[in-house]
């Protein structure tokens, strides 16, 4: 499964929606509160995460704008997520072309599991499009360097450190910001006037969610194999262990994530 392709997000799907940090989502929900109508910009969306998470739980006629630049996940976005919700999906290369997005009206912009992927210029350029129109940011899901697996095994902080090497290389939107990514955005909205709420969600995987850890692993020994350390046959055996345990029912694994919410001051 490819990092963005469609398989891998229906996988993680119901892992990030237990992970959403509640107190954040609560202050998104208040934020939208007595309003008739509200319109959402969700940048990055995938299939449509973002969408699914939050529709249900707004009380409010809604208009969704759906910005990715993969036609073939925008295909999957739904037309009709429920009576008075409106959804359009629009393909828009956000790195070239951030205000292309925002040329709407919204009441607050989402995304999830994207801020990672970005440069710190790109999210400069996202914190000020953003305040240059007051409009709050809701970002869910950004990865924070953290990551947890038990039992332990000798090589999972070498591999803990490459994937967070690997983390920080290109993806598309100039050098990712990775592990640093959350805390770069509470303090790029901040330096614009906003207030934050942050808060963690955490993805935890039990014994029996082996697809899930099997393939987060097996991204993890790619992504050290790019890297370059460990060596490719220490990450071979390191992967076998790791496999051995999943597939006994023993593994666990935990990998950190930050939500936040970002408001313009006096809202
Ligand atoms: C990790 S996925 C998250 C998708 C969705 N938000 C979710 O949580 O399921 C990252 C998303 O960023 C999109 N993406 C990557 N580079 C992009 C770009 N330059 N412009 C627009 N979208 C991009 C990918 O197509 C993918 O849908």
């Amino acid at each position: 499964m490819s990092g963005f392709s469609a398989q891998w997000l229906e996988l993680r799907e119901p892992y990030d929606l237990r992970a959403r940090n509640a107190a954040v989502l609560d202050a998104v929900l208040d934020r939208l509160a007595g309003q008739p109508s509200v319109a959402l910009v969700d940048l990055a969306c995938g299939t449509g995460s973002t969408l699914r998470a939050l529709s249900p739980r707004i009380g409010a006629r809604q208009t969704w704008r759906l910005v990715d630049n993969d036609p073939t996940l925008l295909a999957r976005v739904s037309p009709s997520s429920g009576p008075g919700i409106h959804v359009t999906a629009v393909q828009v290369d956000l790195h070239r072309d951030l205000e292309a997005a925002f040329d709407t009206a919204a009441d607050l912009i989402t995304t999830s599991a994207l801020l990672d992927l970005v440069s710190r210029d790109w999210l400069n350029r996202l914190a000020i499009a953003a305040a240059a129109r007051r409009w709050p940011v809701y970002a869910a899901l950004t990865y924070d360097g953290r990551a947890e697996l038990a039992p332990a095994d000798p090589t999972d902080r070498r591999i803990i450190s490459a994937v967070n090497r690997h983390q920080r290389t290109d993806k598309g939107f100039g050098p990712a910001l990775g592990p640093s990514a959350a805390q770069t955005a509470i303090e790029a909205f901040e330096r614009v006037g906003y207030t934050v709420s942050h808060g963690l969600a955490d993805w935890e995987f039990a014994p029996t969610d082996r697809e899930i850890q099997t393939e987060v692993l097996s991204g993890w020994a790619d992504a050290a194999r790019e890297i370059g350390d460990p060596t490719p046959r220490e990450i071979a055996h390191w992967l076998e262990r790791r496999r051995g345990l999943i597939a006994a029912g023993r593994s666990t694994l935990r990998v950190g994530h930050v939500d936040l919410l970002a408001r313009p001051s006096g809202m």
